[in-house]
């Protein structure tokens, strides 16, 4: 199988993360500054076909089998029902997933799931509507739980939930966000945050970390390990009072998860990403619209992908942080 995305540390991208737009309708502290970003122009991003090419190239030829839809907020891109059942027509037919802040998704959740969308992750950083409004610098908690109950009605359950904790802002909230997930049936995960924010604000001792996060947990449950194999999730999963429930943490920072990575990245303007944090990307959008056959494409995503780094280097003296943000990136 000479035809996979393998890398020189021998792992294999099986999951595609494809960021559809770099644009979002909050502003979350830390991701965005409140005046939001210099956009990608419009010329730059891939149109529809363009998009739906490359994941064709990714599975027919590169052996990926999942594919996850991000942004900035996907929803708001106009042609995310048609990309997604033309991926969901591919043979093999991919997993489909989407990530989303939730804002319009009750809306949207019929077409998406008729569509042929399994699976949506929907971010949600507090349950008070001040707080909400604090982090992410719009009055929208309603609407987006509001998404959450649509979503769930149309099919999409289980739906997982991922949330940022933020020192003296919603720290002290990861019990309550539990009890609300359990009570809802969603699978909370809880992310350490990342130095991928546009302003460089990140810092290593205002991150809320793992061991903070299981701390404040246990003060209300029960967490055991959980037994189901965790393969290339970056989510650790505990389960809760003795299960079925499960919640996650996300350490990148203090528990990295980088050796048993299987993951792909393409920007909304058509750079592939061998990582979250790398500094290089290669550039398949120019190769497409010079003219480059699928072979063509797929042995340029395959040298991309080769030269990923062992692991995301955060804590070496020398890190950088990425050019992009979240926001442009996809997470
Ligand atoms: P599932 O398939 O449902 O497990 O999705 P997921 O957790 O892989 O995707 P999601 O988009 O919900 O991401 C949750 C968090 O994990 C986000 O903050 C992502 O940035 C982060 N994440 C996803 N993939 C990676 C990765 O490869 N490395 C790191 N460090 N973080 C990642
Ligand atoms: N660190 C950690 N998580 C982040 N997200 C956005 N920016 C960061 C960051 N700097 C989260 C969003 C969303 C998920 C896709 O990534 O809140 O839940
Ligand atoms: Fe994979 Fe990079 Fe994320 Fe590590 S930081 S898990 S290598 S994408």
């Amino acid at each position: 199988t000479a035809g996979l995305l393998v890398d020189r540390h021998g792992r294999v991208a099986r999951s595609l993360r494809v960021s559809l737009t770099d644009k979002c309708n909050l502003r979350c502290t830390y991701c965005m500054p409140a005046e939001g970003l210099p956009w990608v122009a419009g010329p730059q991003l891939l149109d529809d076909d363009e998009v739906v090419r490359l994941i064709r190239v990714a599975v027919r030829r590169l052996g990926v089998t999942d594919v996850r839809f991000t942004g900035g907020e996907p929803l708001i891109r106009p042609g995310l029902v048609g990309i997604i059942a033309a991926v969901a027509a591919m043979t093999p037919r991919p997993g489909i997933s989407l990530t989303t802040n939730g804002i319009g998704l009750d809306r949207l959740a019929p077409a998406l799931h008729a569509a042929g969308l399994d699976r949506v992750n929907v971010s949600l950083d507090t349950l008070d509507r001040e707080r909400f409004v604090q982090l992410s610098r719009r009055d929208r908690l309603d609407a987006v739980l509001t998404g959450l109950t649509g979503a769930v009605q149309a099919g999409l359950a289980p739906i997982k939930i991922n949330t940022v904790l933020m020192r003296g802002i919603n720290d002290d909230e990861a019990p309550a966000l539990l009890r609300f997930a359990l009570d809802n049936h969603y699978q909370l995960r809880f992310i350490e945050q990342m130095p991928l924010d546009a302003q460089h604000g990140w810092d290593r001792s205002t991150m809320v970390t793992a061991d903070e996060i299981l701390t404040a947990l246990r003060s209300a449950y029960v967490l055991e390990p959980d037994p189901a194999h965790r393969g290339a999730a970056p989510a650790e999963t505990w389960l809760v009072d003795g299960g079925p429930a499960r919640v996650g943490v996300i350490a990148t920072v203090t528990r990295p998860f980088c050796g048993d990575c299987d993951r792909t990245r393409l920007t909304a303007d058509g750079q592939v990403r061998n990582c979250l944090f790398a500094t290089t990307e290669s550039d398949l959008r120019e190769a497409l619209r010079a003219g480059a056959d699928d072979d063509e494409v797929a042995r340029r995503w395959r040298a991309a992908m080769w030269g990923k780094r062992a692991g995301h280097g955060i804590d070496d003296p020398t890190f950088l942080q990425p050019d992009r943000s979240m926001s442009a990136i996809g997470g």
